[in-house]
């Protein structure tokens, strides 16, 4: 593509659209709901989608606090946390529990949503999820410009040491997104988007056949 047909910007000096493309570029993702507990025993949720896995063994999953959020404080404090599976049915119940509310405040009881008890973890998982990885804190990252500043915003890393899916979710043993409905993070501010079995495509890997 030549220039006249690219829009290009430095981050630094603004990127000169209504809305900032970045998080609408890097998408789809999939949505972190995470649920904590506080050292007082407080229960928490919320949704992350700076949000991914990054190792099959162990497994390991991590989410960006941008700011030092209340998620972050208890996982600090407890080293424990639940991720929960974002679906279609559960949609405006994570939304819900977004909301900018004190420590104090439940969002499992905010947004309408049951805990159910974890094995290995005291942070409970959401009972209306589809599937849930009990973690335990590995690292906990304060992110850090080129030019080696300190960036308010914080990398959680943790150990998958629990997986409950529901027996639904399985097709044949084999985990079928589309049948969760999986939601995930990707364009405009109020954009998502939902996995569906028409979007699917099938490709093998060259040389390696799996
Ligand atoms: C779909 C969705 C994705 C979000 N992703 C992030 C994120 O990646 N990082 C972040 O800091 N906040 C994110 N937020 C905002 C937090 O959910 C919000 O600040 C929340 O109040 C934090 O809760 P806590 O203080 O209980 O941890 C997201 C909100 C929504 C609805």
């Amino acid at each position: 593509m030549t220039d006249a047909s690219i829009h290009f910007y430095e981050p630094a000096q603004g990127h000169g659209l209504p809305h900032d493309p970045f998080n609408a570029i890097v998408g789809p993702r999939p949505i972190g709901w995470i649920s904590s507990r506080s050292s007082d025993g407080s229960l928490n949720l919320a949704p992350y989608s700076f949000f991914n896995g990054f190792n099959y063994t162990p497994p390991i999953v991590g989410f960006a606090s941008v700011g030092w959020k209340d998620s972050v404080e208890n996982i600090q404090a407890t080293g424990e946390f639940v991720w929960n599976l974002a679906t279609r049915p559960l949609a405006e119940a994570m939304n819900a529990s977004s909301a900018a509310v004190g420590p104090e405040v439940d969002e499992f009881a905010l947004a309408g949503l049951t805990p159910a008890a974890s094995r290995l973890v005291a942070a409970p998982r959401v009972a209306e999820s589809p599937v849930s990885f009990e973690c335990k804190l590995t690292q906990l990252i304060q992110l850090q410009s080129a030019a080696g500043q300190p960036v308010e915003t914080w990398l959680v890393l943790g150990e998958v040491v629990g997986v409950h899916i529901a027996l639904a979710a399985l097709d044949q043993g084999i985990y079928d997104p589309a049948a969760t409905h999986t939601i995930l993070r990707a364009g405009g501010p109020a954009d998502y988007f939902e996995i569906i079995p028409e979007t699917r495509f099938k490709m093998r890997r060259p040389r390696t056949g799996d």
